[in-house]
């Protein structure tokens, strides 16, 4: 990244200082133009952590306190909690008129959602939803291939996700929540859905639960009918064993009118023309210096969001994941977890609709 951005360094405090945040606090020491000068987490032990960690000397344990303290100061808050205590960070942030980054899912209920939104508009506040996976690399150019008309018109898609890979290591909640798979990962599919094909019309989704350790589904299989005519299917697991396990890779399919795309695993973008032949891409990511193994797609992806979120703060634009636009991907959970429940084709709720 340059370190020449022109204009104010923006000021920041992350609530939440947990296991996913350590990357969003990585990619902001990366960033010109951005600091982080508070931290908050009701743990102690996790903030005392974070302290030490990322040399942060102002740290709270209640986000109250925190904007009572530095009120006036802070540009943004980056929320990086688990969804609970979303409906209560996100309307304190906004009183305080700070830009909110938000972490995904970025609320329990659409019900919620609304509201949030509704609550920020009011305030004039920007709320942006950190939502990463359309900023993975490999998805990047394969949108942008889709985008440029490179296959013609798209009419079939698939959206793949299977893994082992054991997720309830560093994320125990994960084996605890009644809603696990369509609501934690296939909401980031969901969207990438979106980035590829635009809005849902309808949907039908089956589900089950393989891991029987675990309390929700580990397995999603559904089908969307998207407006502009593309019928495509989003399938997660987290219960299926392969010796060349793709975690976190997302594996894309879509044939056009005019020729095929195929995102292969290990970060190839094949390019089928009508005549038959095929372009390879490598679409492999640059990993941030310090990103690892297996996590360094989903890692240089925050970095790209957050670079991405900064740009937009500066030229006065929203950010393509703005909290009015994630609504119409949280609704596709929701219809989701309908549809699953009723063995029933469901319209989702849309934004303004
Ligand atoms: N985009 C991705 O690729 C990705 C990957 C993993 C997790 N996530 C998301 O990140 C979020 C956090 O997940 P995690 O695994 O880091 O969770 P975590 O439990 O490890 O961390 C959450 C932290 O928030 C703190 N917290 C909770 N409520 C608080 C409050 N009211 N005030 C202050 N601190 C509070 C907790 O003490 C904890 O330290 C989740 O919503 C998850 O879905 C996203």
């Amino acid at each position: 990244m340059s370190n020449e951005q022109p204009g104010k360094t923006l000021q920041g405090a992350l609530i939440g200082c947990g296991f996913f945040a350590e990357n969003q606090m990585r990619a902001w020491q990366d960033l010109a133009g951005v600091e982080i000068v508070a931290l908050c987490d009701r743990d102690p032990q996790r903030l005392a952590r974070f302290q030490a960690l990322f040399g942060i000397e102002d740290t709270f344990t209640d986000a109250e306190t925190m904007f009572a303290a530095l009120s006036g100061t802070l540009d943004f808050v980056d929320i990086a909690t688990t969804t609970q205590a979303h409906a209560t960070l996100v309307p304190l942030a906004a009183r305080h008129g700070a830009a909110i980054i938000c972490q995904k899912p970025f609320a329990g209920s659409l019900e919620t959602a609304r509201r949030l939104i509704e609550l920020c508009a009011d305030r004039g506040v920007s709320l942006g939803i950190h939502e990463n996976f359309r900023w993975q690399r490999a998805i990047r150019q394969t949108i942008e291939a889709l985008r440029s008309g490179e296959i013609g018109r798209p009419f079939f898609g698939r959206i793949s996700y299977r893994s082992g890979f054991d997720v309830y290591r560093a994320q125990p909640y994960l084996a605890e929540v009644e809603r696990f798979i369509i609501e934690d990962l296939g909401i980031h599919v969901l969207d990438i859905a979106r980035a590829l094909f635009g809005e849902v019309e309808r949907l039908g989704c089956e589900t089950t639960r393989v891991n029987p350790e675990i309390n929700g589904e580990d397995v999603a299989t559904l089908m969307l009918r998207h407006e502009d005519g593309v019928t495509a299917v989003v399938d997660c697991s987290y219960a299926t064993r392969l010796a060349d396990d793709p975690f976190p890779q997302s594996l894309i399919e879509v044939d056009g009118d005019r020729g095929s795309l195929r995102l292969r695993q290990d970060f190839k973008l094949e390019i089928h023309d009508a005549e038959g032949r095929c372009a390879v891409r490598d679409v492999r990511p640059e990993p941030p210096a310090w990103s690892e193994s297996p996590w360094f797609p989903i890692q240089q992806s925050v970095l790209a969001f957050q670079a991405d979120w900064l740009e937009a703060q500066r030229l006065g634009r929203s950010v393509e994941t703005r909290g009015d636009d994630n609504f119409n991907t949280l609704a596709l959970v929701d219809a989701a977890y309908r549809a699953a429940a009723t063995h029933q084709i469901v319209v989702p709720e849309r934004w303004g609709r």
